[in-house]
Order: C-alpha cells, then structure tokens, then sequence
C-alpha cells in the first residue's frame, strides 16, 4: 500500500516513516519543512536504505496536493503536518486555526475526488482538557480546550467524523497521543525543535548537553505525590508503530463509515520530577534545573487507559520511559557540535 505521510519529516512522522517501511508500506512524504529540516530525509534513507518519494508541499496548497495525488496513486493518508506550539497558538490563533484545519480539508477533498478510503489523523490527549476521571478512556468527556492549539485537534476530529458519516467512502481513525519522547534506537533520526524548545525532554537534553543553562520546572505545588505535573510518556518508536497499526484496521473495515478514536499512551503516568531522576539515573548525567512557577494552560495530571489500543489493535508499548531517555540522549549527543 503507498501511504502519503505528511509531515514526515516531523518528528513522529519520521519515526513512523521508518515503522511504514518494516511493515511493507510505501510513504510517499510531504513536508514543507517549517519545522523540520532535509537531513531528516537522510536519516531514514540511512536507516532503512530506501529513497523515499518526498515533495516540499504545503498542505494548504490545494493545486499541488490534488496535483500530487493525481500523480502517485495513493491507499492512505496519514496527517501529521501541523502546527503544534501551545504558547504561540495562543499569541497567533488565526495562524493556527487557518493551517491546521485548511490543511485538513484540503486533504479529505483530495481522498474523495481520488477514492482513497484509509485516513489516520493525529490527534492529542490536549482534547480531553484536565479530566476529572483518571486514567482517561476514549469515553471520557472531551473538555473545552485549553489553547487554540488543543481547539484545532478536537475541531478537526468532529470534522473527519461528520465527513465519514456523511459517507464519502472514507474510513478514519484519530489516534489522541499522549506525550511522545525519545528517538530512533539508531540516533539517526529523533527531535529536532527549531528555536528554544517548548516540550520538556528536548529541553532537558539540550541542558544537560550544555546548550542551555538550567531547566526550569514548571510549578511544584500540584496535588500529584511530588507537586509537579503527571505525565503519560511514550516513545516515539511505539507511537509509531501504532499508525501501521492502524492503517491494518482501516484495511480490514468492511463499513464504508468506519471512525473511531484512539488513545495511544502507555497507562502509566510519572510526574515530571521522576522523569528527570529518570533521565539522570540512566544516562549517568545530572541536570541543572530550578523548580519554577506553574506554565499558564498545563493541565495538572493525565494518563491514558489503554484497553482500547491494546485489545482492538493488538498494540502495546514495548519501550519504557528509561528507554526513550536513553535514547532521547544519544541523540542530543550525536547532534551537539563538539565543544
Ligand atoms: C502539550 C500539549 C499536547 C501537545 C504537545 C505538543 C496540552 C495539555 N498538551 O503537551 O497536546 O501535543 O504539547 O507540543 O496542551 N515542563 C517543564 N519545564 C519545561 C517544559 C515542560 O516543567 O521546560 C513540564 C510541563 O509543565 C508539563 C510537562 O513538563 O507538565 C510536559 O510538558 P510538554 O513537554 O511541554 O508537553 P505538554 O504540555 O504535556
């Protein structure tokens, strides 16, 4: 099957390049690389030692996506390309609003005047807000957002689903992942955040890595065991994997208006202080860090049920957050330029 990924030169889009490829897929990648960059690209050919298609296009662009899928013929689509920063969706929510859902519909037009029938979205736990139940499960109530960025995840889930049901030939599933981290066991490919990062264990390796001063954490004073933020985070690689996955149940659907909705964590949650005692004890580094003022929008504790993804994909987290640390950190070291 050829599978367009977009944005897969992202992060979690070049894992799952990767992950396509052992299970036999064809991607075809897109990527307007505005946060990722060409030597992604060659990560995964050395990883996999394959040329994947890819095409500089931005999703928005109506006339190059219907062009490009004129040209290649594709089984399915996975969408990654979007926007993701919390804090500056707040500052610029036009931006966001306009590039992750025009990018969506440009998408589903494409797949209904081309009949291709496999869609899988990423979407985020940021959906069900702070919950008031723990762990979540795909019935938990979704909550109003806590950011624009969180606001385009939910609107674009209502709107493949009302586009499914309206019975255009399309079978979708959203994934809502919890907090991906680590990098390819290779350290070939893994995070690369452009700017100061905003997510925390970029942040924590380029501080240990001396990149940046001191990590701050934000707030210490929630009601968790030790007073900072729970947590569910999962490795990338597993993440991946759970997108060919998926792309196995959609071929097995018989109903031409399948959509569901996934969680995709590993159950478990740990606050942000056991991740960085984490990070330390198996990479044998100490992080510099100061404990700081809560970050407005931070909910203060999620983690996912992961009965759903685990009994009706037979998918299961296979790497610990040890694992994705180590990992997270080989891949800092070999991107650092010496000193
Ligand atoms: C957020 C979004 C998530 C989105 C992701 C993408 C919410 C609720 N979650 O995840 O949907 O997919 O961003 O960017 O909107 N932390 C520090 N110091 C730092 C950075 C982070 O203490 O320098 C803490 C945060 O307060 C938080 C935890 O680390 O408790 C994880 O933060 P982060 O990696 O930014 O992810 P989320 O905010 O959980």
């Amino acid at each position: 099957m050829k599978i367009l990924v977009t944005g897969g030169a992202g992060f979690i889009g070049s894992h799952t390049v990767v992950e396509l490829d052992k299970a036999g897929f064809e991607p075809v990648i897109v990527d307007n690389l505005y946060n990722s960059n060409l030597d992604v690209l060659e990560g995964i050919k050395e990883i996999t030692g394959k040329d994947f298609p890819f095409y500089q296009i931005d999703c928005n662009n109506a006339e190059q996506i219907r062009a490009l899928f004129a040209k290649e013929k594709f089984d399915g689509v996975i969408h990654f390309a979007a926007y993701k920063a919390v804090g500056e969706s707040v500052e610029k929510p036009l931006n966001y609003y306009e590039n992750n859902l025009i990018s969506l519909l440009v998408l589903l037009r494409a797949m209904k005047e081309f009949n291709v029938d496999k869609f899988v979205f990423s979407s985020s736990c940021t959906v069900y807000g702070q919950p008031t139940e723990l762990p979540v499960t795909e019935n938990t109530p979704r909550l109003p957002a806590n950011s624009p960025y969180g606001n385009t995840k939910a609107i674009a889930e209502d709107i493949i689903r009302d586009h499914v049901h309206s019975a255009p030939g399309i079978k979708a599933i959203c994934l809502r992942y919890f907090n991906p981290i680590g990098a390819h066991e290779t350290s070939l490919i893994g995070e690369l955040p452009n700017g100061v990062p905003s997510n925390l264990v970029p942040f924590i390796t380029q501080t240990a890595a001396g990149l940046r001063k001191s990590l701050t954490v934000f707030g210490s004073d929630y009601d968790t065991p030790d007073g900072t933020c729970i947590r569910d985070f999962i490795h990338v690689v597993d993440l991946a994997k759970a997108h060919v996955k998926a792309l196995g149940l959609l071929d097995e659907q018989t109903d031409a208006d399948y959509y569901d909705v996934f969680n995709v964590g590993t159950g478990e949650g740990y606050t942000v202080l056991e991740l960085i005692k984490t990070f330390e004890e198996v990479n044998g580094v100490k992080l510099n860090y100061t404990i700081g003022p809560r970050r407005a929008g931070d909910v203060e504790k999620i983690y996912a049920q992961s009965d759903k993804v685990n009994n009706v994909m037979k998918w299961h987290a296979e790497k610990s957050m040890a694992d994705a640390l180590r990992d997270a950190w080989n891949w800092q070291l070999k991107i650092t330029p010496e000193k």
